[in-house]
């Protein structure tokens, strides 16, 4: 399978951020077209050699007092501090985990288990429009006794402020959990209002910065933010590693026991390649965020304006500018997601109807439905995702096949 391979000029490589060599309309043909960002990302080049040497050479054990021991942890830390330098937080406050899920898991299952042990009361903030790695832990804690606030949003996928201002008033809140930019609609929240609000309430706040990471400027200098959690594989890291940030003064048991890693909050061993490039991908990103977000804006805007142009009857869901700047999400009314996706993979394009997680499911959407959208509107959803080795032409490409497919589609579903 190619995605930019044969576009990147050998120079780039296989991960380069800039487009390459613009293709005839007939090598598109043969060229996958990925639209899938906020599933996963390719991996940049420089990510990959960072990683290579580490996997063929450095394979200490970073708890090994050893020089083989000492070089590992070196690249560890020096990864923390990649890590949190993107984040704006201190390399002290970023604990490697095997993703977003582990960190979501931890910091849920961390402060309400522990307010329970305690005896304190159990009261959970969260929203309508989390990630299943957040709805799930909140199912399982209120089968445990905890209680749990899911906070609405607006048709444009902004969360209700007022209802979450008075969610937060209850008695014993012990934590508040927001999505700061949504997987399916990109949809950013306002988190500086949010942080107010947990301000004036004294209530801890994690936010899930997994799609925000790479995309929008982050600097918790700004927002008063307590635990936060991120991935590397949505900015063009490896998969399986990511990292959860415990702010300074914040306390939480780990989820993970078995040794003194991670300052004993994450016991196993580190996977040090992948932390190698995940650090990686994190210094590209703060280097490279605000060119990324104007050029990721650019083509998702082309895509908008093409699709609005070439195809009747869609709209757009979510906030048009409170959101990612390299997300999509448009209805398609009277077109099922699923057999549109179907037939732009038959015709080399991966895209997405809802979370990657869902995929081939036919569920509505809960982020979409929680918008006022029908089990109908969900359904005819589809979400775009752009990201490296996008350009121009393949977004011309995707416009035109969408106006073919998605009249065909509708002629089968009311002939
Ligand atoms: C918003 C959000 N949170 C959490 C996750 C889970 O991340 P990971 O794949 O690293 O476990 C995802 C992945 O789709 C996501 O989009």
């Amino acid at each position: 399978m190619r995605i930019c391979s044969t576009r990147c000029p050998p120079s780039q490589g296989i991960g380069s951020e800039s487009g390459g060599a613009a293709l005839s309309p007939l090598e598109y043909a043969f060229v996958r077209i990925y639209l899938d960002h906020n599933a996963t990302t390719p991996v940049r080049q420089e990510v990959v050699d960072a990683m290579l040497p580490v996997l063929r050479e450095d394979f200490g054990n970073p708890s090994s007092t050893h020089a083989e021991g000492a070089a590992a942890r070196k690249l560890v830390e020096r990864a923390r501090e990649q890590v949190g330098g993107a984040l704006g937080a201190a390399a002290d406050e970023v604990f490697f985990s095997a993703g977003a899920t582990e960190s979501n898991n931890a910091v849920l299952y961390g402060v309400l288990r522990g307010a329970a042990a305690a005896g304190a009361a159990t009261h959970l903030v969260t929203t309508q429009i989390e990630h299943p790695s957040v709805v799930e832990p909140c199912e399982l804690l209120e089968r445990e006794g905890v209680s749990v606030s899911r906070v609405g949003v607006d048709e444009d996928g902004l969360l209700d402020l007022g209802g979450f201002d008075e969610a937060l008033g209850r008695q014993g809140t012990a934590l508040a959990s927001v999505i700061w930019a949504n997987n399916e609609t990109g949809v950013v929240q306002p988190l500086t209002e949010i942080g107010a609000s947990v301000g004036r309430h004294g209530v801890p706040l994690h936010v899930d910065a997994t799609q925000a990471l790479g995309k929008i400027r982050i600097d918790l200098q700004d927002v008063p933010v307590d635990f936060l959690s991120c991935s590397a594989h949505k900015l063009n890291g490896p998969k399986g590693v990511g990292a959860l940030v415990v702010r300074r003064g914040c306390e939480i048991p780990p989820l993970l026991v078995g040794g003194p890693q991670e300052k004993r909050r994450r016991g196993g061993t580190e996977n040090v390649a992948s932390i190698v490039g995940f650090g990686v991908a994190c210094e590209l990103a703060r280097l490279e965020c605000a060119a990324r977000a104007t050029r990721y804006a650019s083509l998702r805007d082309r895509l908008w304006e093409g699709i609005a142009a070439k195809v009747p009857r869609v709209r757009r869901n979510g906030h048009p500018e409170q959101v990612l700047p390299n997300t999509l999400s448009v209805e398609v009314t009277g077109a099922p997601g699923e057999v549109i996706l179907q037939a732009l993979d038959l015709e080399g394009v991966a895209a997405s109807a809802g979370a990657a997680c869902h995929s081939g499911s036919i569920t509505p959407s809960h982020v979409l439905s929680a918008m006022g959208r029908t089990p109908e509107q969900a359904r005819s959803s589809l979400r775009l995702s752009v990201g490296m080795g996008v350009d121009e032409g393949q977004i011309d490409r995707v416009v035109a096949l969408l106006a073919e497919l998605v009249s065909r589609a509708r002629a089968v579903e009311a002939p």
